[in-house]
């Protein structure tokens, strides 16, 4: 029988904003670590993660302007793998949800358990767990497709611009590199651009930022597809695209092999927020116009 080598790792998520969404079990995981490293974007996050554990170390530090990105997550991946290996059992705690948009969280994960070593990964509330809820809108009515937004723009992403459409990191569009200060909406021309291609000029866009502080309300700004300022994005900024009104009929076909009774889609085809996400109270609840 393979033999598990002593350290291990488990990798957490603090959720969005202060701890307030932090689970009881990812807070106990974070207090029993012998070494906790972290990397959050807020100052009161850290502290009370320092607060719970004395070994806590932020790797934020690892990120450097002379590096692209995607070398400083493998030396993020190895400084923690480095505490693994010493037979630690080591806890890496993420803002958000530790697998969303985190390339070192499941890296670690991954090199760990080649290595031989007990590794696993704890879901968390990411950024669009709580758009779902600050913007009102049910990914189960309409699907959802969410995107980094430069692999968007980078791979033409085929999507379906009858469904909802969420594209992340738009604030840095491009960016591969690591600023202390990003030059935010670089680039924003090009994706109204490539979205010009699927929608009208005057498709309402939403930027969105869910809020990091509890006495805060969310940012939810409306725009004119043709007129979404760049100045409105920082480098937390989701863009929430609503669907086209024109929703596609259902499939006949598709139906009947089903066998879904006829009901079922007339209700469906009933239901107004399914057809006009633009009104307020449907689909997403921001106002109409702007
Ligand atoms: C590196 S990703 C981290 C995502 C994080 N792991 C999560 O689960 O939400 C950074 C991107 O997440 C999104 N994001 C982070 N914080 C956000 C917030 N407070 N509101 C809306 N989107 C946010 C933005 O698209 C941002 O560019």
């Amino acid at each position: 029988m393979k033999q598990i080598a002593s350290g291990e790792l488990i990798v957490v998520g603090t959720g969005i904003g202060l701890a307030g969404n932090m689970t009881a079990s990812t807070e106990s995981i974070i207090i029993q670590a012998e070494k906790l490293l972290y990397v959050v974007a807020d100052v009161a996050t850290a502290a009370h993660l320092e607060q719970l554990n004395s070994t806590a170390e932020s790797i934020y530090s690892l990120y450097d302007e002379s590096l692209d990105r995607i070398d400083t997550y493998y030396k993020m991946t190895e400084c923690i793998l480095d505490h693994v290996r010493a037979g630690l059992k080591t806890c890496a705690a993420f803002y958000g949800h530790p697998g969303i948009f985190v390339f070192p969280a499941h890296e670690a994960v991954l090199k760990a358990r080649t290595e031989g070593y007990r590794a696993e990964m704890k879901a968390a509330v990411s950024a669009e767990d709580c758009l779902f809820a600050d913007l009102g809108i049910d990914p189960g009515r309409v699907g959802c497709q969410s995107f980094e937004a430069t692999d968007f723009l980078v791979y033409d992403r085929i999507f379906d611009p009858n469904s909802l459409l969420v594209l992340w990191q738009v604030g840095v569009i491009g960016q591969i590199g690591f600023r202390r200060q990003f030059p935010i909406g670089q680039n924003i021309e090009v994706l109204k651009e490539a979205l010009r291609a699927h929608y009208p000029a005057d498709h309402y866009v939403i930027v969105y930022e869910a809020s990091v502080l509890p006495v805060c309300d969310p940012v939810i700004r409306p725009f004119r597809l043709d007129k979404l300022d760049p100045s409105a994005l920082s480098p937390i900024s989701t863009l929430v695209v609503p669907p086209l009104s024109s929703r596609r009929g259902p499939n006949i076909d598709m139906v009947r092999r089903l066998d879904i009774p006829e009901r079922y889609i007339l209700k469906r085809a009933e239901d107004p927020s399914l057809y006009d996400p633009a009104k307020p109270g449907a689909l997403v609840n921001w106002p109409a116009t702007v």
